[in-house]
């Protein structure tokens, strides 16, 4: 995957110029179902989004609204129909839901396997995989299977291999939403503190309105079919927040309020 992406239909469009940006989503659009299956449907409907560097933006939308895809059209797993997405630096790391960590590999390989993918050279591997693990607070489960790992501990070695790629922008699609409210709550702790420790530009997508409210410093509200940016809050309640924080319920309501109107204004979900 090159470090920027752009669609052949605007390859020679000069590039916008302007404030640095990790990421610039300009006019994007995306259908699905064009060959031979039916009308073109559109999905995403003129996006478009700039994600400072080191800024951490919540994308928040209904169940099928199209966050995974837009998701994956930043991290270049698809191609935009139509618009263009600039990448300020390398290659993006990603995390879902599921983990994806091979089982066969301890926790520590499975973080060495991405160092050595990165160029890493082999007598560093080891111990900057236990730099990173020490990082997502699992010192000592260099050894572990993945089988012998919590849902939580799994999803912590996930970042920390996604850490390894040594990226500057990190994309995530919902990557706590299978964990219980309290490991969740530890994670989000986790994630705050790992990113205020470095300068990486996170675009995180959930449905979880307090998840949003918790973790980013804007929350980007997509509408649904199709999917267009709605609306967006700044949010400058401090950090490290809780998610049980007033502050945090209050904006959760009103972003919600607004959440709600959207599914009415497009039909049942
Ligand atoms: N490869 C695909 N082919 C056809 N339709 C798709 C494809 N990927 C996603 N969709 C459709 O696009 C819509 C948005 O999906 P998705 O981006 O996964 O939503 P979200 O992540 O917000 O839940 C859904 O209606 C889904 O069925
Ligand atoms: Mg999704």
């Amino acid at each position: 995957m090159p470090p920027t992406t752009t669609t052949d239909r605007h390859e020679r469009t000069a590039v916008a110029s302007g404030l640095p940006a990790a990421v610039r989503i300009e006019h994007i659009h995306k259908s699905f179902g064009s060959a031979g299956s039916g009308p073109a449907r559109p999905v995403l409907e003129d996006i478009n989004l700039r994600i400072r560097p080191g800024e951490f933006v919540c994308l928040l939308g209904a169940s099928g609204c199209g966050k995974s895809t837009l998701l994956g059209l930043v991290a270049g797993l698809d191609r935009p129909t139509s618009g263009r997405i600039e990448l300020g630096g390398t290659r993006p790391a990603l995390m879902f839901q599921e983990h994806a960590l091979f089982p066969w590999l301890s926790a520590g390989k499975n973080i060495e396997l991405a160092l050595r993918l990165r160029g890493v050279p082999r007598p560093d591997r080891r111990p900057e995989a236990e730099r990173l693990l020490e990082l997502v607070r699992l010192g000592g489960a260099y050894r572990k299977r993945v089988h012998e790992l919590s849902g939580g501990m799994r999803q912590r070695v996930a970042l920390a291999r996604a850490l390894a790629q040594d990226s500057q922008l990190l994309l995530m699609d919902e990557p706590f939403a299978a964990l219980d409210a309290i490991t969740r709550d530890v994670l989000h702790e986790e994630l705050t503190r790992v990113w205020s420790r470095t300068s990486l530009s996170v675009l995180f997508v959930t449905h979880n309105v307090r998840e949003a409210v918790r973790l980013g410093q804007r929350v980007v509200l997509l509408s649904s079919r199709p999917g267009r940016v709605a609306r967006e809050w700044t949010v400058d309640i401090p950090q490290p927040r809780r998610i049980e924080d007033p502050a945090v319920a209050d904006l959760s309501v009103e972003i919600t309020e607004e959440l709600r109107r959207e599914i009415r204004r497009h039909g049942k979900h």
